[in-house]
């Protein structure tokens, strides 16, 4: 194996997560969709997601404090690519993409009826970065589909076949299969 040395791009080597759409409200209440891949757990309940600025579900997140995060399986996965577009707010992505809102417990917007796992979330705080902003969310409660759920509670991100986009911009995405443990 032979390495090539880069320095731009570097980001791109460590960036595939099972992507995730986050819910907003509009102030009319049009509930907004927006794909996200570039975010990290910083503690068990608070989640790092670096968010441009520009952004519907910026924008949103900043007015009411409030959001809903989303984890999309294979079925969904073209979801990921309608709520990656830049949707007018008078038009909900939920109603492009086929899915449903479902009211959730302690924030007033909506989860993702379909998808398989679900957490409702607060603004904590945010680190700006050019174009971005890094937000910190507090989680506060979710909800998990059942046949999904691995041994320590979490997601099963192989069964539930959570997609990773794997070329940004391009919609190319995988699913992670053959899990194995390392012996020791
Ligand atoms: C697979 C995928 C991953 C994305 N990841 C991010 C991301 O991590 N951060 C970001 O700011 N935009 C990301 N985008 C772009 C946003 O989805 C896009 O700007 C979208 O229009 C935001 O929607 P909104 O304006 O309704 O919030 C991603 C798009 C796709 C398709």
């Amino acid at each position: 194996m032979a390495k090539k040395y880069i320095e731009s791009n570097l980001t791109n080597l460590v960036r595939a997560r099972p992507i995730i759409i986050i819910t907003t409200l509009h102030p009319d209440g049009i509930v907004n969709a927006g794909t996200f891949g570039a975010y990290t757990n910083v503690s068990g309940n608070e989640i790092g997601i670096a968010i441009g600025k520009y952004s519907h579900t910026y924008r949103n997140i900043k007015r009411t404090g409030e959001l809903v995060i989303n984890v999309v399986s294979k079925k969904y996965a073209y979801a990921a690519e309608i709520c990656g577009r830049d949707i007018p707010p008078s038009k909900s992505e939920l109603e492009l993409a086929g899915l449903h809102p479902e009211k959730a417990k302690n924030v007033s917007v909506p989860l993702i009826k379909e998808f398989v796992a679900n957490i409702e979330c607060k603004f904590s705080k945010e680190l700006e970065i050019n174009y971005h902003s890094f937000v910190i969310v507090r989680c506060l409660s979710g909800y998990i589909e059942q046949e999904f759920i691995a041994n320590d509670g979490g997601l099963d991100v192989v069964k539930a076949e959570a997609i990773f986009n794997i070329g940004y911009p391009e919609p190319l995405y995988a699913v992670l299969s053959n899990p194995f443990l390392v012996e020791q």
